[in-house]
């Protein structure tokens, strides 16, 4: 996730490029960039860091000009550095591109630029863009520009800009958001609209495959063959707060929603093509490796150690490799069994958690191997450990974590599967039928998020309680200690998560009539014996309610209420089954009047012990 903007008109295209950048810094803000043409030239200026780095560079400085394109990133490839902020230019300077995506087929089409002669000057996927358009221009730009497009992969929104064509920008959008903001005598591109929405409230939201050439007086839609798009303006009726957040109320629920999109990005390129193997291009592991390690530790804190439970049982699994998982702060002071036979992960969307850098670093100090799985490109954690495997779930703003952890267990399955693969302990049958499933959860994680209302009937009925417990076996229970984790830190209720069969061993007695209590019962192995405890809580009039897959009939015969999510493999269920806890949790917060995406006591990211 990155943020992008593009002006064209007759004022200052300096002061919207950076206004409408500090509107989309939410989406990404390791570093900056703006181009300018100045009448002559194009001015670029870059900074790491902040959007307020780039802003003391520009004081004094800041060229007059009224086209140019800005950006704010969030890093996919390439760590965060002058060199590969944006805008990327071709050879000689007269392209220049801004990127919000992931190039995927980027690493072919670079090494044959080089072997024609191009020179590089970032470690980005989007450089090969201005370069591919400096190789097809023939004087028309926009040709060049769709030409571009019929030969990329991946997803993107771009911006366009030259200085052979001073009145022009071309925009196109594919898997992610780009809006055109129509003003009089100018015209604004931005990622979002909280970026332009002090300016123009007209807009056109381009869709998949579309293409915007854009003049001061005039904005054409076209597809990307060069067919013209007839177009209707969208009336913006959104305050600006509203807008930043995409029209949801909080970034927690827009977080939520954005876990279709997350979880699809964090698959890309790791699933090969044809669907029968995962590939890490990041990781360089063979059979040897994986042979030589006695035992792997997963160490991580709160929502992302949850995520290292269900990594344990992926990794035990497919792979049959012994992993021990532990808290962070525990494990630093353990005097942990740790040495050149164990491979460390440490699991971490901010990068920056304190005592997770600390189990890191006190990990390799033992000797181990080890592995950062983070969401921040060029964070403490990702720069500590020997290897990293980013989750592409785009900047985390709510303190309650969603979309990290979702893409956290799409990442350990698809790591468990690839040792697997390597270690040959899953049939190559086996493993294409978990490809396949596993390509559908972007899709039903969708159609999960597609019917809430009998979430907020639950939240307002059940939203008062004072207590509520969560029951499950297995991967059940590693999803019910999340959902039980969500449920407190934001709405401050009392839940606690429960391994079934342990019920009896002590928790039973707290069962009472009226109490809330909300049963997994999709892990099919052990489906019979989750039916039985259940019915335990019920004998003592708990109120049950029930997650499971669709199909199942059981279920209902036994629980007071069900929420149906899509049919899975028993491995997989736990992207689809943490959703509507989530969302339960979203809504008793709203319900009991809680700030959501700022709730008591807690900071987003923890860099104290
Ligand atoms: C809960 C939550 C926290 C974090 C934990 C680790 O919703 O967000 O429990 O998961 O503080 O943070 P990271 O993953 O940044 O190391």
């Amino acid at each position: 996730m990155c943020g992008i903007v593009g002006y064209i008109g007759n004022k200052s295209a300096a002061t919207f490029l950076l206004d409408g950048l500090t509107k989309l810094e939410y989406r990404g803000y390791d570093s900056a960039g703006i181009a300018i043409f100045d009448g002559q030239n194009v001015f670029i200026e870059k900074a790491v860091g902040r959007l307020d780095a780039l802003k003391e560079k520009l004081k004094g400085r800041t060229p007059e000009g009224v086209i140019g394109i800005g950006h704010t990133r969030w890093a996919t490839h390439g760590r965060p550095s002058d060199q590969n902020a944006h805008p990327h230019t071709d050879c000689h300077g007269d392209f220049v591109v801004v990127h919000n995506g992931i190039i995927e087929n980027f690493m072919p089409l670079k090494e044959q630029l080089i072997a024609k002669g191009h020179h590089f000057a970032s470690e980005t996927d989007t450089e090969v863009i201005p370069h591919l358009v400096e190789e097809f221009y023939r004087g028309d730009f926009a040709e060049a520009v769709r030409a571009v497009l019929n030969r990329i992969e991946g997803s993107y929104s771009l911006v366009f800009m030259s200085k052979k064509h001073p009145d022009t920008l071309i925009c196109a959008k594919q898997d992610n958001p780009l809006v055109v903001g129509l003003g009089d005598g100018e015209n604004f591109i931005a990622s979002d609209i909280p970026a332009i929405i002090n300016r123009t409230r007209r807009t056109y939201i381009l869709n998949d495959g579309e293409v915007a050439i854009v003049k001061r007086d005039s904005v054409s839609i076209t597809d990307r063959r060069g067919n013209a798009v007839d177009k209707k303006i969208f009336h913006v009726n959104w305050n600006a707060e509203a807008a930043e957040k995409g029209g949801y109320e909080h970034f927690m629920l827009k977080e939520i929603n954005e876990q279709p999109k997350a979880v699809r990005d964090t698959m890309s390129k790791r699933v090969v093509k044809g669907g029968d193997r995962i590939v890490f291009d990041e990781l360089n592991w063979t059979t040897e490796f994986l042979n030589g390690l006695d035992k792997v530790y997963i160490v991580a804190c709160g929502t992302a150690y949850h995520a290292g439970l269900v990594g344990k049982f992926y990794i035990e699994k497919l792979a049959r490799i012994l992993v021990e998982v532990d808290l962070a702060s525990e494990f630093r002071y353990r005097d942990p069994i740790v040495d050149d036979k164990t491979l460390v992960i440490v699991i971490s969307q901010s990068g920056e958690t304190s005592d997770t850098l600390a189990a890191l670093k006190e990990s390799k100090r033992r000797g181990a191997k080890t592995l950062a799985v983070t969401n921040v490109v060029g964070s403490s954690i990702a720069r500590e450990a020997e290897q990293v495997v980013h989750t592409w779930a785009g900047p985390e703003i709510a303190v309650a974590s969603t979309k990290a952890y979702t893409t956290q267990l799409i990442l350990m399955f698809m790591l468990a599967l690839y040792m697997a693969q390597l270690r040959s302990t899953v049939s190559e049958e086996r493993s294409r039928e978990l490809i396949g499933l596993l390509k559908k959860i972007p899709a039903q994680i969708s159609e999960t998020l597609s019917d809430v209302e009998p979430i907020k009937t639950f939240a307002r009925r059940y939203g008062f309680n004072e207590d509520v417990f969560y029951i499950g076996r297995s991967l059940d229970y590693d999803v019910a200690l999340e959902g039980a984790l969500k449920l407190k830190e934001i709405s401050y209720i009392h839940a606690e998560a429960y391994a079934s069969g342990e019920l009896k061993h002590g928790t039973l007695a707290l069962i009472v009539e009226g109490v809330p209590v909300i049963a997994l019962a999709t892990q099919k192995s052990v489906y019979d014996k989750t039916i039985s405890n259940i019915k335990e809580v019920k004998a003592r009039d708990a109120i049950v309610i029930g997650i499971a897959a669709d199909g199942d009939k059981e279920i209902e015969k036994v629980v007071d209420h069900v929420m149906f999510v899509p049919d899975t493999d028993e491995l997989l269920i736990p992207l689809l089954t943490v959703v509507p806890l989530q969302l339960l949790a979203y809504y008793a917060a709203i319900t009991r009047g809680c700030d959501v995406d700022k709730p008591r006591n807690l900071a987003k990211s923890v860099t104290v012990e």
